[in-house]
């Protein structure tokens, strides 16, 4: 693995994927370009676009397929973005978001009652934010307990499920605009919706995320019924992508879910070499080991076309796929 001193952040050439994502399959990149703060980010984003090179991010890569193969261009990631603040007062935050830590020391306050708020860069893990805001008795954010990822996937497909999403506590996001310019939106001025942040192909940098105060160990006792709850119904230590299609509307498929459709369609246990439909969950595809990005792909497809077969469905990807 070569690096380039040319990158304006930390680089590497022709650099793995698989590892990077949660599912575990898939190729290479031309370019890794691992950017250590929102403002390296930045750099790495507009050195890219003077050179012509096409830019993919990669978050926690927990609802990701990568395809097999060399991709073109550059992959900007944010894992090393992996910040967590208490946020200073207001007027402040500003700052925060681009990262001087040492006055954020300085601003944070110390009794957790009167600000209860966060500075997260987009590599802040889910399950690291969530830990943080139970500790400090801060409620609003546990219906996310055992989502995996980073803030800046999390924000941009509004991640979440029934207890809860991640738009449910953002204040403010900090992105990148394609053109290369930085702006913040404010809660009031975006439209999440049901597993989109609505942001569009604005790049997230990082968000400021309010809370309430409530009391820790009632805040920590849900975070351990839902992570509970979700290991009985999920196949969370396994490798997978999440949830691969979107639930339907309600109307079209008589309320049922995709993973029950899925199950209703008798696709459990189906399997493309070592890809195979979770027996747990319908809608979980899981890489028992040696799964390629194609046997990803192609039991999709199947499951895809018998739950068409059996319905009037036509079940949407949830996860991204890089090809
Ligand atoms: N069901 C079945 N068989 C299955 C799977 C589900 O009968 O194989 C039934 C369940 O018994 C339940 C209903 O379908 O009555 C809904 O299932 P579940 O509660 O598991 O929720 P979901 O709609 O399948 C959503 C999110 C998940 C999130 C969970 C829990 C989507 C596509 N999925 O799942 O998100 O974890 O709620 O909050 O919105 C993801 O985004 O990657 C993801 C997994």
């Amino acid at each position: 693995m070569s690096s380039s001193q040319n990158w304006p952040c930390a680089a590497l050439a022709r650099a793995d994927l698989a590892d990077r994502t949660t599912m575990r399959v898939g190729g290479r990149v031309e370019w890794l370009l691992e950017p250590a703060t929102p403002d390296e980010f930045v750099a790495a984003f507009a050195a890219c676009r003077e050179r012509g090179v096409a830019t993919r991010v990669l978050g926690g890569g927990a609802n990701l397929l990568v395809d097999d193969g060399m991709l073109g261009g550059a992959v900007l990631t944010t894992s090393r973005m992996n910040r967590l603040f208490r946020a200073p007062l207001d007027g402040e935050v500003s700052g925060a978001l681009t990262g001087e830590e040492a006055d954020l020391a300085r601003v944070a306050p110390r009794d957790r009652t009167t600000n209860p708020r966060f500075v997260a860069w987009a590599g802040a893990t889910m399950p690291a934010i969530v830990r943080a805001a139970s500790e400090l008795g801060w409620t609003g954010l546990e219906g996310l307990a055992g989502v995996p990822g980073n803030l800046g996937g999390g924000v941009a497909m509004n991640a979440g499920g029934r207890w809860g999403d991640m738009w449910d506590v953002i204040e403010r996001v900090r992105v990148v605009d394609p053109d290369g310019g930085v702006r913040d939106l404010l809660r009031a001025d975006c439209t999440p919706r049901y597993r989109d942040g609505g942001l569009g192909a604005s790049i997230v940098l990082g968000a400021v995320l309010a809370f309430r105060v409530e009391d820790s160990a009632r805040v920590k006792q849900r975070v351990r019924e839902y992570l509970l709850e979700k290991r009985r119904i999920q196949p969370v230590t396994e490798w997978s992508a999440g949830c691969i299609f979107k639930n339907p509307p309600k109307e079209t498929s008589d309320g049922r879910s995709a993973g029950k459709l899925i199950e209703d369609a008798g696709c459990k246990g189906l399997a493309r070499g070592d890809a195979i439909v979770s027996e747990l969950h319908g809608n979980f595809i899981v890489n028992r080991g040696a799964a390629s990005a194609a046997d990803v792909f192609t039991l999709i497809e199947d499951v895809r076309d018998r739950v068409a077969q059996k319905t009037t469905v036509r079940l949407e990807t949830e996860v991204k796929v890089w090809r």
